[in-house]
């Protein structure tokens, strides 16, 4: 078998396409492997969100040059394919810039990897096409051993693009318009997923709420109907998404947090600013009030819901009375977690052209003071776990013999003492104590295997 090492940069998405790279690769006689060192193909697929992502890709870049001129020395071809977004947005100035790339794949051509490699054999490749097919029709199934070796949680793409144009973000040039993957084309890849053992699944997409695929019978579906639908496949006990828009919470989708008992009470919804001023600068299509409306809804919908966001502080032109308003928001929202950034100036965006770039101290400021909003608000949360009792969906080994870790409901690490469940099982926990990133608990009632060896 020929070895291929696979590092995957960015969002969720990165991590689903790079699997379904090792999946079109393994058809071609790769295997994975965990180090660069030692592989005949090495593939970096890449993120080109902010700029420092970016710098990250190149300097990786520079050691994998090393590596592959050492292994030469040793007689060893070794081939560098640079996948992702950086792909998309720089294409052959990659190669300029590092001349040891022999192939550029973006993320709507790498279905074509097998050919794309036999021709760079010969000469150095680019292939940055948007789509003008379906690249998912053209994807491998993994084997149900190699699902079962990635976990009982698992990604599912729904949704591609977007079509949103907020002023900092490259997405919409990089991955291309929104696109929607047919109904019963996700269908098949849940069921697939599901009698390998798969548990819980994360629909994604970079505006994956705008889903609006091609059901069966003809007629277009939201995401609340897929969502549906995903529930009654044999298995799936959870089901979640992201990310949102706030434009895109429509009435059904709010209405399945209500009814679904799958859908799991936790929701990304990125705002990114709290002031309006700044907000209308981003073109994000909605004021602070309208978020503040819509998660009122979300919560009564579902009182208990999680919820977490994206901030960028440090947009062009934010004032210190804008990010007040940020501050505002967060406290009153009280986010179970959110990320946040400082803005990066995206070449091709709108906003990279703006005067009044905030300068490089005081985004320093403002992030490091968003932050421990941020963090004051998670901890919050989850101290508020405390004597509650939550099913959990055990994932693997514990960090300590007898440990079993596994996720709540709210998508919060959790380490178990005790029990003789199974992985993908999921048990009823009281949660006695928390760490900085950690809920632990016992357990109180053994899920599938009922009845024996209760935690005391
Ligand atoms: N600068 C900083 N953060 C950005 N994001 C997107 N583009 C930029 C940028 N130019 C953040 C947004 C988005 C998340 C995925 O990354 O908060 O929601
Ligand atoms: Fe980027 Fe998200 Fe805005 Fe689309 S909705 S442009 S992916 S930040």
């Amino acid at each position: 078998m020929k070895k291929v090492h696979i590092k995957s940069f960015g969002c969720q998405m990165n991590v689903y396409d790079g699997q379904r790279m090792a999946d079109i690769l393994s058809h071609q006689g790769y295997e994975e492997t965990a180090t660069p060192e030692g592989a005949d193909l090495i593939l970096l697929n890449t993120c080109h969100i902010r700029d420092r992502a970016v710098q990250k890709v190149y300097s990786e870049l520079g050691k994998l040059r090393d590596i592959k001129n050492a292994q030469k020395a040793e007689g060893q071809e070794t081939k560098i394919v640079v996948a992702g977004c950086v792909a998309q947005a720089e294409g052959a100035e990659i190669q300029h810039r590092q001349p040891a790339v022999d192939l550029v794949v973006g993320p709507q051509a790498y279905h074509r990897l097998p050919e794309l490699l036999a021709e760079a054999a010969r000469k150095r490749v680019v292939d940055t096409d948007l789509p003008i097919e379906d690249k998912f029709g053209f994807l491998p199934a993994p084997k149900p051993q190699v699902i079962r070796a990635r976990g009982v949680s698992a990604f599912v793409t729904v949704q591609e693009g977007c079509d949103k144009f907020c002023a900092f973000c490259v997405v919409p040039y990089t991955r291309g318009a929104e696109f929607s993957r047919p109904v019963a084309q996700v269908l098949a890849e849940v069921e697939r997923l599901a009698e390998a053992g798969v548990r819980d699944v994360t629909l994604i997409g970079q505006n994956v709420n705008a889903y609006h695929g091609e059901g069966p019978d003809g007629a277009v579906w939201g995401l609340a109907r897929l969502m549906r639908r995903v529930a009654e496949v044999p298995g799936i006990a959870r089901i979640r998404y992201t990310t949102s828009h706030p434009r895109d919470m429509d009435d059904d989708l709010i209405a399945a947090h209500r009814d679904l008992p799958q859908a799991m009470p936790f929701l990304h919804l990125p705002v990114q600013a709290g002031s309006d001023r700044m907000l209308a600068a981003m073109n994000r299509k909605h004021t602070g009030d309208e978020y503040r409306r819509l998660i009122e809804r979300i919560r009564s919908a579902r009182p208990d819901i999680a919820l977490s966001s994206d901030f960028i502080v440090g947009f062009p032109g934010e004032t210190d009375a804008d990010f007040e308003d940020t501050i505002r928001l967060v406290d009153e929202i009280g986010f179970a977690s959110s990320y946040s950034f400082k803005y990066s100036q995206r070449p091709g965006t709108p906003a990279a052209e703006l005067d009044a770039q905030v300068p490089r101290e005081v985004m320093d400021e403002r992030l490091y003071r968003l932050q421990e909003r941020i963090e004051h608000h998670r901890q919050a949360f989850n101290a508020a776990m405390v004597g509650r009792t939550v099913d959990v969906l055990l994932e693997r080994a514990g960090r300590h013999p007898g440990q079993l870790a596994g996720k709540s409901p709210y998508l919060q690490a959790v380490q178990i003492e005790g029990g003789t469940n199974q992985i993908g099982d999921i048990v009823q926990v009281t949660i006695d104590r928390i760490s900085t990133n950690s809920l632990f608990g016992q357990m109180v009632e053994a899920g599938q295997t009922a009845g024996k060896d209760m935690a005391a």
